[in-house]
């Protein structure tokens, strides 16, 4: 929101107000002065008149963990163990999960408490490379790999995916590169060439790996790796 929008928002401050407080130097945006009404404030900042905070900043949790096999992406479920279960109590009511993995899938999931950011991981536009190993029931056929860069075309949601990229890895295994997160995704592309996952372990998601972290246990992301994904 614009920061003139979030000062004048306050009881009893009218725009005029707003731009009088703004110009005289008494709003602070985290901490600095900001004499510019125009700028984009994000509900992750804090902003002051003088000394008195009219936005607290929301807390930003941007995490990743190694999703085991067996556990939901979800937040509750009475059935199965949920990803968040897995996560200390404090940071759960924070969080969303941003590009889900099915229960029987593993490997890195991405945790926030910040949703723009969050969707940016599975947007087909932006693009963001998402590495899956996978294996599969019967031989990979060779023309597999040409279907996948031309698209599958997925009738229910009436489109084609993004070109994807395979890299062999043994006769019923590969590395699949897809830049979209659809429902089901990879397992729907390999039932479209006649094949069927048996099991699939996300590496990586742009420049975010997964290595190193056991199954079962996350780790907050740093700045650089939060800007990595813009
Ligand atoms: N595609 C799938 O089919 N399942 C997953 O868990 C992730 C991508």
């Amino acid at each position: 929101m614009k920061l003139s929008r979030i000062v004048s928002n306050q009881n009893g401050v009218s725009r005029r107000q707003a731009n009088q407080l703004l110009a005289a130097g008494r709003i602070r945006v985290d901490d600095s002065v900001c004499l510019d009404g125009q700028q984009e404030v994000t509900r992750f900042q804090q902003v002051c008149i003088d000394d008195t905070v009219i936005q607290q900043a929301a807390p930003a949790y941007y995490l990743m963990l190694n999703k085991p096999h067996g556990y939901l992406s979800a937040t509750v479920d009475d059935q199965h163990p949920t990803v968040m279960e897995l996560i200390e109590p404090e940071l759960r009511p924070h969080l969303h999960i941003g590009g889900r993995l099915d229960r029987a899938s593993t490997g890195l999931l991405i945790l926030s408490s910040d949703g723009v950011w969050s969707r940016r991981l599975t947007e087909p536009a932006v693009k963001i490379p998402k590495v899956y190993r996978v294996t599969t029931a019967y031989a990979i056929s060779p023309e597999t790999e040409d279907r996948f860069r031309e698209g599958i075309w997925f009738e229910y949601e009436q489109l084609r995916t993004s070109p994807a990229s395979l890299e062999p890895l043994g006769e019923r295994e590969v590395r699949l590169t897809i830049y979209e997160g659809r429902y089901h995704q990879v397992k729907r592309m390999f039932h479209a060439v006649g094949n069927r996952v048996t099991s699939l372990h996300r590496e990586s998601m742009g420049g975010l790996t997964v290595d190193g972290l056991e199954p079962g246990s996350y780790r907050h992301l740093s700045a650089q790796e939060v800007s990595s994904i813009g």
